[in-house]
């Protein structure tokens, strides 16, 4: 049978590389053997202090990246404009318990500098479990950094089908090999990220040329001379030994010996020429937001009408309708 497939992006930031090689390029590739759903998890981004009018440009932005990087083949759409991801999330905040909420690794970190921490900082993998379930999706593709939240995804659907019957499809996650966690380039031991690394050891997809190599040729690494790929030891050149491999198509081990700046130049080549097409694409699509208009209305539409049915035997079984 055809696997399904959900994975959603927040549009807290713009889209970096982190985003593209962890989770958007294996999205890419499993349209070629599976039944895929996207979306732009905008509800998620409401989990922290946010401007409005930034977030309405930044959904349009991420959706018009993921169609420019090759998304063009799956039903798209935009979380909000689904009303069931809501309403599933709460028979799941039902399901759950305080005490694995607050547990999770990214409510911890992302709460432990805040003052006011919204509520739904804590309930949110209630809403991202809603979202796969929903779709009834067997492979959700994400990085590293997603595994706890899709392991909590499968606990909330076995114990959901243990107390009321069997509604849900128990999710598995896809890591993509190599490119599960891309790391900050200035500070190589934390993940590159919209909200988690630094403005200078991020790319973004839309980076010009220019600004990916200063980034990537101002990459930290380390007091030594030797390149080999070494997480633990040289996370900074084992880094940009990933980004080369994962944006050359080569694999890591072949890539020979050099010196730390033959690398970054090298690097820094790979990574503009894999962000050329897309940055080309987005420039097309942004031409015409009416159409990416019609696109996100069309796929709002089509995943309603999917969720119709399990939103049904969700509500039937919980004992709501
Ligand atoms: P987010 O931007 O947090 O919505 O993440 C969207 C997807 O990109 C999720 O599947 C993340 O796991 C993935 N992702 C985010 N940052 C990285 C990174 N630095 N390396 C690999 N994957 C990432
Ligand atoms: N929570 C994910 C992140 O922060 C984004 C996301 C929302 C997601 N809904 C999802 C990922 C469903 C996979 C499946 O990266």
């Amino acid at each position: 049978m055809t696997k399904r497939v959900f994975s959603g992006f927040k549009p807290t930031g713009h889209l970096t590389l982190g985003n593209l090689l962890g989770a958007i390029m294996p999205a890419v590739r499993l349209q070629d053997e599976a039944d895929c759903v996207y979306a732009v998890a905008d509800l998620h981004a409401l989990t922290v202090k946010h401007d409005p009018e930034r977030l309405r440009a930044r959904t349009r932005e991420a959706a018009t990246l993921l169609l420019a990087c090759g998304l063009d083949r799956s039903l798209l759409y935009v979380q909000s404009r689904v009303p069931a991801h809501t309403e599933l999330a709460y028979l799941l905040e039902s399901t759950a318990y305080f005490g694995e909420m607050r547990r999770m690794i990214q409510f911890k970190e992302k709460s432990a500098n805040q003052e006011e921490v919204r509520l739904s900082l804590l309930t949110y993998p209630a809403l991202m479990a809603a979202d796969i379930l929903l779709h009834r999706a067997d492979l959700v593709p994400v990085g590293d950094d997603q595994r706890q939240h899709v392991e909590l995804t499968r606990d909330l659907a076995q114990r959901f089908n243990r107390l009321y019957g069997e509604v849900f499809v128990v999710p598995e996650a896809v890591h993509p090999q190599n490119a599960a966690k891309i790391m900050d380039l200035t500070t190589p031991e934390s993940k590159m990220g919209k909200s988690d690394g630094s403005a200078a050891g991020t790319i973004y997809l839309l980076d010009p040329p220019a600004e990916v190599r200063r980034k990537v040729m101002r990459a930290v690494t380390d007091s030594g001379t030797e390149v080999r790929y070494d997480p633990e030891d040289k996370p900074g050149v084992s880094n940009l030994l990933t980004l080369l491999a994962v944006c050359s198509g080569r694999p890591i081990g072949s890539l020979g010996h050099q010196t730390y700046g033959a690398l970054k130049r090298e690097t820094a080549e790979a990574v503009v020429e894999t962000l050329r097409p897309i940055q080309e694409r987005h420039a097309e699509l942004s031409a015409d937001p009416a159409e990416l208009e019609r696109v996100l209305e069309a796929g709002a539409v089509r995943a309603s009408g999917r969720t119709v049915e399990l939103m049904d035997s969700a509500r039937r079984a919980i004992g709501v309708l």
